[in-house]
């Protein structure tokens, strides 16, 4: 690997109902401006969705909502590579390689297998394998840097460690030299790139925005909908004409996802000023986000009416995820002991 190679930017998105705002700004907006710059390879998290989703038709037509979302987000899936993570079996075999490497400590220290743990008597063992399988989506494509949410980065980190695991066991080595280049002989170690500003968007109740937590709101809500969500924040009882701190108010850092500073700092001002009700803050928030995602919406709507295409988009994905894929789980299967594999 030389100094001037792309580097390869890697992250995926599970099928488990229509993003909001905290996976688009946390994660689906800087993976498409990270598209610029790197290789972008970007999939449906099918597999890990089936962790928790038990209806076949709601997994299929999530899936295209994914799709849909991520291009009319703007990546383009002719320079980028976009596929649904089941079309590239082979994530399953490197889960299992890698499964033989890790110790059970690693993986029951993960915040998510904590969290269902502390929710139900027995989670399946998919929630258990489930950053195993994390690592596998990362290291099958010798991945570099992966753009996730904050409560993402845990598993990065597992997987940089099972690189560790699996380069000493099989390799006898980290397999980087001392000035940290990579010897391409075993697993490849990625990084996690978090956008500072936008690593834990807040939902509507103040908590971490979340599709478990009932306090979303959807990339593509109608302007209805929308408006009503919004409308609906609480706010505290501040008079119309006393000041108020924009600081403390999720109305105003809701804003800021979408406004440039001037008009972020305007807004301040005005909070600030007095005779500026919360009422007027959320008809700009309304404003600020329709005009970001009223646009991008026609465009989703349009390719949600032709998943015929969005198949083929996908298809086409997939085949060159796996051309990716093959040498890479090739080498893993050499560096284990495994033949090279007769038939594929
Ligand atoms: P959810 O918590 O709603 O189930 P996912 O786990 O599907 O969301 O997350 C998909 C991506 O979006 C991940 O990279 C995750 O870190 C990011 N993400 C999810 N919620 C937020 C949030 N509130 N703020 C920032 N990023 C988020
Ligand atoms: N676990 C991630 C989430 O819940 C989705 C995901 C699966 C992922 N495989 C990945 C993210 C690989 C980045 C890289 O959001």
């Amino acid at each position: 690997m030389t100094a001037t190679h792309k580097q390869r930017s890697l992250s995926g998105i599970k099928p488990t109902g229509q993003p909001h705002w905290g996976n688009y700004f946390g994660m689906i907006a800087p993976a498409i401006g990270l598209a610029a710059e790197a290789e972008a390879y970007y999939f449906i998290a099918d597999y890990h969705a089936l962790t928790t989703v038990r209806d076949a038709a709601a997994l299929r037509a999530d899936s295209y909502d994914i799709a849909a979302t991520m291009i009319a987000s703007g990546l383009d899936p002719a320079a980028s590579v976009l596929w649904r993570q089941s079309d590239v079996p082979e994530v399953c075999e490197l889960t299992w390689l890698l499964s033989c490497v890790t110790g059970m400590g690693l993986v029951e220290r993960a915040h998510a297998f904590k969290d269902a743990r502390a929710k139900e008597k027995d989670p399946n063992f998919g929630l258990v394998t489930y950053p195993v399988l994390m690592a596998a989506d990362i290291l099958l494509y010798d991945s570099d840097v992966v753009p996730v949410g904050k409560d993402q980065v845990q598993h990065v980190e597992m997987a940089r460690d099972m690189v560790g695991y699996f380069n000493a066991q099989f390799l006898g080595s980290s397999g980087y030299d001392s000035a940290g280049v990579w010897d391409g002989k075993g697993l490849k170690r990625p990084a996690a790139r978090v956008q500072a500003d936008t690593a834990v968007v807040p939902g509507l109740d103040g908590r971490k925005m979340s599709k478990s937590y009932g306090n979303a709101i959807s990339v593509f809500a109608s302007t209805k909908q929308l408006r009503k969500r919004i409308m609906a924040i609480k706010t505290d009882s501040t008079p119309l004409e006393d000041p108020k701190d924009p600081d403390t108010c999720l109305v105003f850092q809701l804003h800021g996802l979408f406004a440039p500073a001037d008009e972020q700092a305007a807004l301040a001002d005005q909070y600030r000023g007095g005779n500026f009700g919360y009422g007027h803050a959320k008809l700009a928030l309304v404003a600020q986000a329709e005009a970001h995602f009223a646009p991008r919406r026609e465009r989703f709507n349009a390719l949600m009416a032709d998943t015929d295409t969005l198949e083929d988009i996908l298809r086409d994905g997939a085949k060159r995820a796996r051309a990716t894929a093959e040498p890479v789980i090739e080498r893993v299967r050499s560096a284990v002991g495994l033949p090279t594999r007769p038939i594929r």
